[in-house]
């Protein structure tokens, strides 16, 4: 991903107070109890008397809501590869319905059981368990490179205030992706984070609270995703985002939902873009390509294979042999091939077909241009979405040479239209987020621990508002 229009500090007056002691606890809640608002004294922050009015409605606000626990869930399908062939089919019921037509696949398994869940199971609420803090938020935050999930540290902090253009957002849910923890690891540095300590999550979801000057889309009460990157901040209990990259939340998409689309489903929409699949297909046999995902079963992938099979693609997904059912029976692609194969190593189709297109989601699969080159169609394309120094050289090399075989790096500059889209396509069923497991931000290193595996079977959520 790339920073889009929002290059403002998301936090610049946040202070880490490490990780939050009984005792701290203690004396926030009688400084509460004291009367009105009054924010825990160890700050270094500049906030004005607008400012704390602010954040003491933000707290207030915050006091009323209800809040929900999560016990972290693990969607785990175990089922058959069915590939249906249908062109013309819509996922509207598709994600939740079993598949009856069962066609070649790379690997036979057991029957599917019919209507599994996409998404794990609600958590489970809980009452509030936090009193009102003043001014201050719980948050996740690590200030060094390195260290994983254990790298992250609780702390009560300042609930930021929406600068000119921002919303402040009482976050309800957020996702963590790859970029989360590579930024961690320090693949960006010194340049990302820009500055320790740093909440990480760059998704949210949840409700307005505030906007800043010059903000007439949003107003207190709004439901809203949004995208804040590279600043993040979602780890958290509030975080301001780019009103110009905030999008109404309709009733009918969850935060859990929404916080799963900015920068997953909107890569996967603008690589299937670049690769020129389109999602308007004119509905001729000409207008329809043969797109191959790798890592369908992936965050970025498994929305890639859903939006491809609306535009009525023709796809063929690798994954592991665990989500072959899931990838083909309710994703709906055609045909699944398992990466641990030599047939699936070598991404060929069992149908024999060569790929006008490919979104390559794999990280960590090394694949060789010379891997893509033998199955790809003569005027073919392959969008890099995790494109090391090889792939650029051999996209440049190909640019000077003329080729008609592509290979197409990506970083994603998220763009509010799109999010828009894909907002709809939630809301009118036919796009669902898998979710691999839900967190309570109590416990979000282990939803970081768990993306870092590599093996989450679509999206870790990290949901606020309540605790265990
Ligand atoms: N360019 C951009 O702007 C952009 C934006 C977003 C993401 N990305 C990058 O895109 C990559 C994918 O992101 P993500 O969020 O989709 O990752 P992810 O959710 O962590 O992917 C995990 C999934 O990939 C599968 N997988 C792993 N190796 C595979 C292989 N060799 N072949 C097939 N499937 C494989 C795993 O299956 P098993 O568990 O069965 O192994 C697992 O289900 C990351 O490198 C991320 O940084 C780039």
């Amino acid at each position: 991903m790339r920073g889009g229009g929002d290059s403002g500090v998301a936090h610049p007056r946040r202070v880490d107070l490490g990780l939050v002691s009984a005792s701290c606890r203690k004396a926030a809640a009688a400084a509460a109890s004291r009367g009105p608002p009054a924010r825990v004294s160890t700050t270094t922050t500049n906030q004005g008397a607008g400012s704390r009015q602010r954040t003491a409605r933000a707290a207030r606000s915050r006091a009323t809501s209800p809040r929900r626990a999560a016990g972290a869930r693990t969607v785990t399908p175990h089922f058959v590869s069915a590939p249906p062939l249908n062109a013309s089919h819509q996922s509207s019921d598709r994600l939740s319905q079993g598949r009856q037509t069962h066609r070649s696949a790379a690997r036979c398994h057991p029957p599917s059981p019919p209507h599994l869940p996409l998404a794990a199971a609600p958590c489970k609420l809980t009452p509030p368990a936090m009193a009102a803090r003043s001014g201050t938020m719980r948050a996740v935050q690590y200030d060094r490179y390195g260290g994983g999930a254990q790298g992250l540290k609780h702390a009560e902090v300042p609930i930021p205030s929406p600068n000119k253009g921002e919303v402040l957002i009482r976050m309800e849910a957020t996702s963590i992706n790859q970029v989360d923890w590579k930024f961690q690891k320090g693949v960006a540095r010194p340049v990302m984070p820009r500055k320790f300590p740093f909440i990480s999550g760059f998704d949210l979801a949840g409700e307005v609270v505030e906007v800043g000057a010059g903000v007439s889309d949003f107003k207190p009460g709004d439901k809203v995703i949004a995208i804040n990157f590279p600043n993040g901040g979602g780890l958290a209990e509030y975080a301001v985002a780019s009103a110009s990259l905030t999008v109404p939340r309709p009733p009918e998409v969850s935060a859990a939902q929404g916080a799963c689309l900015p920068i997953a489903a909107v890569t996967a929409l603008r690589s299937l873009q670049r690769a020129g699949v389109s999602l308007d297909p004119d509905g001729t046999a000409a207008g329809r390509k043969n797109v191959l995902v790798t890592a369908a079963s992936g965050g970025v992938g498994h929305f890639a294979v859903q939006l491809a099979r609306l535009g009525g693609h023709r796809v063929t997904a690798t994954c592991g042999a665990r989500n072959l059912g899931l990838v083909v029976d309710q994703l709906g692609a055609d045909e699944a091939l398992d990466y641990g194969t030599p047939e699936g190593a070598g991404l060929r189709s069992p149908s024999g077909r060569k790929y006008d297109a490919v979104v390559h989601c794999a990280a960590a699969a090394g694949v060789p241009w010379s891997a893509f080159r033998r199955v790809l169609a003569d005027a073919g394309t392959v969008v890099d979405i995790t494109p090391g120094f090889a792939a650029g050289a051999t996209a440049i090399l190909q640019m000077v040479t003329f080729s008609k075989k592509r290979l197409v790096p990506l970083l994603v500059t998220p763009r509010k239209d799109e999010m828009e889209l894909l907002v709809g396509m939630v809301k009118e069923g036919r796009l669902t987020a898998v979710i691999d497991s839900r967190y309570p931000l109590s416990r979000a290193q282990e939803g970081w621990a768990r993306s870092m595996s590599g093996h989450a079977t679509g999206k870790v959520v990290v949901e606020m508002g309540g605790e265990e």
